[in-house]
């Protein structure tokens, strides 16, 4: 039986386009949209099938919590319970990419879905414009996992999104197109709930600088799934098609290569580079984009030279673990 497909529309960012989106989510319908990190796949994170949406859309294999994004800092006092340090970091690193696991409040209108049956709740507010205008005019916080289909790689392009979800895109309303998201890896994720504060996801914001702005050191989560309550966490989360080889430094001719620095003289299948001068910044914004790329390029397997396990170079390192481990 075949069912009615609808497309969705992609619109650029208007105040006419935010309206239709607001009035999208409001109705309980999905919008992607665009933040700092990558693009998301929102909903209003107060109603219950909105929510459920979001994991059917995605294809999820099972209820992972998801991060709820406000548009101030001040909203998060009626839905999660900040602490002293939470507030010192959300004054610090707010609007941007640092998400903080909380207590939930007992009265949250949150959604239980949010928090996959967790006491706690992850907030963030992006720095993303177009991200805080959407979530200002919809006037509900949105819950916005990344908008594609679970266990593919995070896009940061509405293209992206566009070719993720192919012709499984009926239950996105909207696609706010908003440019290339110039960070390209998704935020650090900070568990406050417990004694420690723990890295579970490294991201933009980096373990010292949070360090430094709360003046202790933190934990640093397993990442090995020991306590699966982070998606971030499952071990082939942003797998291409390809098999992922990575510290490579000479290629095999038949491969794709995804270099950093200088690549001269390498002959493959494809290549592109993160980085020609070897900057961490511009290789994370180009990591999803270009394990895209040299996924179509139809080479069997896409090597990866080594990144160096610094600054932003430890999220980059941490997406390539996962894009290159055993596929279950
Ligand atoms: O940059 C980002 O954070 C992007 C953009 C769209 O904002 N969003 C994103 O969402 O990456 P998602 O669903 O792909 O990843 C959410 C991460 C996962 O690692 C998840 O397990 C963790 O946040 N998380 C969410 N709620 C949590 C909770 N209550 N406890 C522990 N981890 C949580
Ligand atoms: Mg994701």
């Amino acid at each position: 039986m075949s069912q009615l497909k609808t497309k969705p529309e992609i619109l650029t960012v208007s105040t006419e386009s935010l309206t239709a989106a607001a009035y999208a989510l409001q109705e309980g319908r999905l919008v992607v949209f665009p933040t700092e990190t990558v693009y998301g796949l929102g909903a209003d994170a107060t109603n219950d099938t909105a929510v459920a949406r979001i994991f059917s859309a995605k294809g999820r294999p099972q209820f992972n919590p998801l991060i709820v994004h406000v548009a101030h800092a001040d909203e998060v006092a009626g839905i999660a319970v900040p602490d002293r340090l939470a507030n010192e970091l959300m004054l610090r690193f707010w609007p941007g990419p640092l998400t903080l696991v909380l207590p939930r409040a007992e009265n949250s209108s949150i959604s239980l879905l949010c928090s996959a049956g967790l006491d706690t709740l992850a907030v963030r507010c992006p720095e993303n414009k177009t991200a805080r205008n959407l979530i200002e005019a919809a006037g509900v916080p949105l819950a916005a996992p990344s908008a594609n289909k679970s266990g593919s790689v995070s896009p940061t392009t509405a293209q992206h999104v566009i070719e993720s979800f192919g012709d499984e895109t009926g239950d996105l309303a909207i696609i706010l197109a908003g440019g290339k998201s110039y960070l390209g890896v998704e935020s650090t994720v900070l568990d406050l709930s417990g004694d420690v504060p723990t890295l579970l996801r490294p991201g933009a914001v980096l373990q010292e600088e949070i360090e430094a702005a709360i003046g202790m050191p933190i934990k640093v989560g397993s990442g090995n799934a020991a306590k699966p309550n982070a998606p971030g966490q499952l071990e082939s989360h942003y797998a291409p098609n390809a098999k992922v080889r990575l510290d490579i430094r000479k290629p095999e001719a038949d491969e794709a290569y995804l270099a950093f620095g200088n690549a001269h003289g390498i002959e493959v299948k494809a290549l592109l580079n993160l980085s020609a001068e070897g900057d961490l910044f511009e290789a994370a914004a180009n990591l999803f984009a270009h394990l895209r790329e040299l996924d179509k390029s139809g080479a069997t397997s896409i090597a990866v030279a080594p990144v160096p396990e610094v600054g932003l170079g430890i999220a980059i390192n941490d997406r390539l673990r996962r894009a290159a481990a055993p596929r279950s």
